[in-house]
Formats: C-alpha cells, sequence, structure tokens
C-alpha cells in the first residue's frame, strides 16, 4: 500500500447548493425561468430532494461518512423575499440548519449565493442593476448578524464567472441577455457585490475565512487557439481571481478541460477581430449564440465524456490550483467543488482516486491546499439539465426522497477519516 497523507486540518467534505436541493424556492428568478413557456430547462426543480426538511437526517449521513465539513448555501430569495423585507423565520431555519451541522460535527461553509436572484432583484436587472451590490451586501449583512460566531468560512458567490455568461446569452442560464457590454457590466457588478459582501463580514467577524468559488478549467490549445483561449480564460476567470487578492482563501472549482484547437489563419482573424470593441462584440456574441444552440460540448470525437459531454478528466484540478498558486502566491486554496456526472459509481471512485492522486504532489511542493469538497453531496438538481445528471455520492429517489449512499460515499468518507488515499501497489 501507498499512503499519500494529506495535511493535519485538512477539510475533506461535500457541497451542495440550495435551489439545487432545498425545493419550492418559487422566490428565484431560476424559478420563474425553469417554468417559462420558453424555458432552456429539461424539467422544473419543483420539490427537488426536499432537503429543506430533511436536513437533520442528512447533513446526519453525512457525518457518519466521515467527512468533516459541509458547504451549503443560503437561498437570498426566502430570506428577502420582497426588498426590504426580512424574513425571521427564514433566518431561523438556516440557523438550525447551522446547528445541526456543527451538532454532528461538521463545519458548515456557507455559500452566500449561488446562482439564484430572488425575483425582485432579477426584476431590476440583476447582476445589471447599479443597486444590486449593495443590496447584496445588505442580505449578506443580516444573515452573518444572525449567524454570528457559529460559521467561520464563508463563500459570497458561486462560480461569479459562470454567472456573467448568463447575461452574453450562455446556453440555459438567466437571464439570457446578449452582448459583450452586459456580460462586462455583469462582470463588474459581481465583483463589486463580492468586495461590499467580503467587507461586510470582515467588519462583522474578523476571524471569519472569506472567498468565492470560482468556476475554473485546465485550458488546452494549438497555437491557432491560443488568442481565443487567453481571451476566454481572462474573462472568465483572472478577472475575478485577480479582484481576490485580498481574500482570504480561494475556492477552485474544476470539472474538466478546454480544448481550443483553430487553423492558423483562423487564430490571426481572431487576434484582429479580439483587439476591436465592436467587432469583438459581433463575433463573441455570434459564438455564444451557435454554443447556445448546440450546447457546450467538446466536439472532439471518440474520447471518454461524463453525462454532461464533458471530457473525462479528474486531473484537471491540478491544471487550476497550480494557476491560482502561480496568480497570487501564498493563498490559502480549498478545492471546493470537484466531482463527474456518471451513472457508474465505479467512475466517480475513479475521478476521486484520479484527483486526489493528482492533487497530493502539490501539498509536498508547498502549495496551501486546505481542503477537497466533493461535488455534490446528494444527485439533486443540475439546473438546465435537470435530474438527470448523477454528481451524488449518495443516490435519491425522488418518488421516495429515500437516500441510498452509493460506494464512492463510503471511498471518500473512509479517506476523510483517515486523511490519507491509500493506494494498492502496482
Ligand atoms: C456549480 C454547481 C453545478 C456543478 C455541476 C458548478 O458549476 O457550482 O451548481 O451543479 O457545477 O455542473
Amino acid at each position: 500500500m501507498t499512503e499519500l497523507a494529506f495535511p493535519a486540518g485538512f477539510l475533506w467534505g461535500t457541497a451542495t447548493s440550495a435551489h439545487q436541493v432545498e425545493g419550492g424556492n418559487s422566490n428565484s428568478d431560476w424559478w420563474e425561468w425553469e417554468l417559462r413557456p420558453d424555458t432552456p430547462c429539461k424539467e422544473p426543480s419543483g420539490s427537488a430532494i426536499e432537503h429543506y426538511k430533511r436536513y437533520g437526517r442528512d447533513v446526519a449521513l453525512l457525518a457518519g461518512l466521515g467527512f468533516n465539513t459541509y458547504r451549503f448555501s443560503v437561498e437570498w430569495s426566502r430570506i428577502e423575499p420582497s426588498e426590504g423585507t426580512f424574513d425571521v423565520t427564514q433566518l431561523d431555519h438556516y440557523r438550525r440548519v447551522v446547528a445541526a451541522v456543527r451538532k454532528n460535527g461538521l463545519i458548515p461553509m456557507v455559500t452566500l449565493n449561488h446562482f439564484t436572484l430572488p425575483i425582485w432583484v432579477a426584476k431590476q436587472g440583476g447582476w445589471l442593476s447599479d443597486r444590486t451590490p449593495a443590496l447584496f451586501e445588505r442580505y449578506v449583512r443580516r444573515v452573518v448578524e444572525a449567524f454570528g460566531n457559529t460559521v467561520d468560512w464563508y463563500h459570497t458567490i458561486n462560480e461569479p464567472g459562470v454567472v456573467a455568461l448568463g447575461y452574453l446569452g450562455a446556453p440555459g442560464f438567466p437571464p439570457g441577455t446578449r452582448g459583450i457590454a452586459n456580460w462586462r457590466r455583469a462582470t463588474q457588478r459581481l465583483i463589486d457585490g463580492h468586495r461590499l459582501a467580503r467587507a461586510t463580514i470582515k467588519e462583522l467577524r474578523p476571524a471569519a475565512q472569506v472567498g468565492m468559488g470560482h468556476s475554473m478549467q485546465e485550458w488546452e490549445s494549438n497555437a491557432g487557439g491560443r488568442r481565443v483561449m487567453n481571451y476566454m480564460r481572462r474573462m472568465s476567470e483572472d478577472v475575478f481571481l485577480r479582484a481576490c487578492r485580498e481574500d482570504d482563501f480561494v475556492g477552485v472549482q474544476t470539472y474538466t478541460r478546454m480544448v481550443l484547437e483553430m487553423p492558423r489563419p483562423i487564430g490571426w482573424l481572431t487576434k484582429a477581430v479580439l483587439a476591436v470593441d465592436r467587432i469583438q462584440d459581433f463575433v463573441v456574441s455570434r459564438a455564444m449564440a451557435h454554443w447556445a444552440s448546440s450546447g457546450p460540448v467538446d466536439p472532439r470525437k471518440g474520447m471518454r465524456r461524463t453525462q454532461m459531454g464533458y471530457e473525462f478528466r479528474p486531473g484537471a484540478i491540478v491544471a487550476t490550483v497550480r494557476r491560482v498558486a502561480e496568480l497570487l502566491p501564498g493563498k490559502p486554496i480549498v478545492v471546493t467543488e470537484h466531482g463527474v456526472a456518471a451513472a457508474d459509481d465505479a467512475e466517480r471512485i475513479e475521478f476521486i482516486t484520479e484527483g486526489l492522486k493528482a492533487l497530493h504532489p502539490l501539498v509536498g511542493e508547498g502549495i496551501p491546499l486546505r481542503g477537497y469538497l466533493h461535488w455534490s453531496a446528494f444527485d439533486n438538481f443540475e439546473w438546465a439539465s435537470g435530474y438527470a445528471m448523477e454528481f451524488g455520492l449518495i443516490a435519491v429517489d425522488r418518488k421516495t426522497q429515500e437516500r441510498t449512499v452509493k460506494p464512492s460515499a463510503r471511498f471518500l468518507g473512509e479517506i476523510a477519516r483517515a486523511n490519507k488515499l491509500m493506494l494498492p501497489n502496482s
């Protein structure tokens, strides 16, 4: 046996988000989006996996498996159902969730905004509105005041790069506006919202660890595709990472690799295009519209894919963690999402094993990797793709709401308990 030990105090856990598991989030923009006549969603979230009322047993199950951390989100649209009205019964609910997490010996890591907005915020333009960062900050203040000293880890906004793409017309994501100006504007507002929220959390709870979870890809290109690759990476990842220099930690969320291959002449053309704002808008918007109709599936043939159509590439996480370590040297990093949509649970075990095997040497290199949280604890509502995608360590029968622990859950739970990965010698 080879033993790959992780540092003492390593966070081992799983992640969920409110809208994907709670059920009945009828005050959010996503709920509305799912029910539109022209919705791109395969099915509505409906009662999800009823985590809102079953959280007690769910959390106990996770603790029993050996984890020490649980990342989950609180739902703005429940807490502030209309502008300026805070529902204390909902704040109490989430206080009870935090208490249950702690009572079970798990560290709560709270995401303050995971994709959804209250309908009233969305009606004002969502992240395009000048008012949204301050409104977000006000909501964050109420939540952090309510949690007091019971929460030490906060994520402000989940995957701002993905949220911003929704304003450029990314497939499946609200609000479905288009144009580079909207994309840039939403990007700036998300950054402003993060900064205001961070300052407030630190003011109320200086000891808290504050960061956000960044959607990051392992990027690869040939010479022709390099400019487009750099452009996409800059706009959807680097901009946000640079805005996080003051954060306490960086959350890295990686599922796969993006490969951009283009013939050289097209590469030269794109260089010219990307240099001129007006043409850039036209070309990027057209590319996005095309993506919206074809889906974000990598066209390479003969490749091993996940249910999402992504390349099966557990080691992509190493490229992204390394990149954060290069851009923000010394900054503590937590893998806040890494996972695979797979019907065959053996593939998940393989994904976890290969991912951790690849991550382990980084610790020895001195990269401050502090934890690994797997996406996801349960099979759940995978946004526009609905319930068919199986990301969970625990299966859920949505008719009976019965939970069934998969072998991968026990496998990762044992690693968590031992704080090491054991590999048979080959
Ligand atoms: C999101 C999750 C999502 C997961 C799998 C991440 O982009 O934070 O909400 O379910 O990826 O696609």
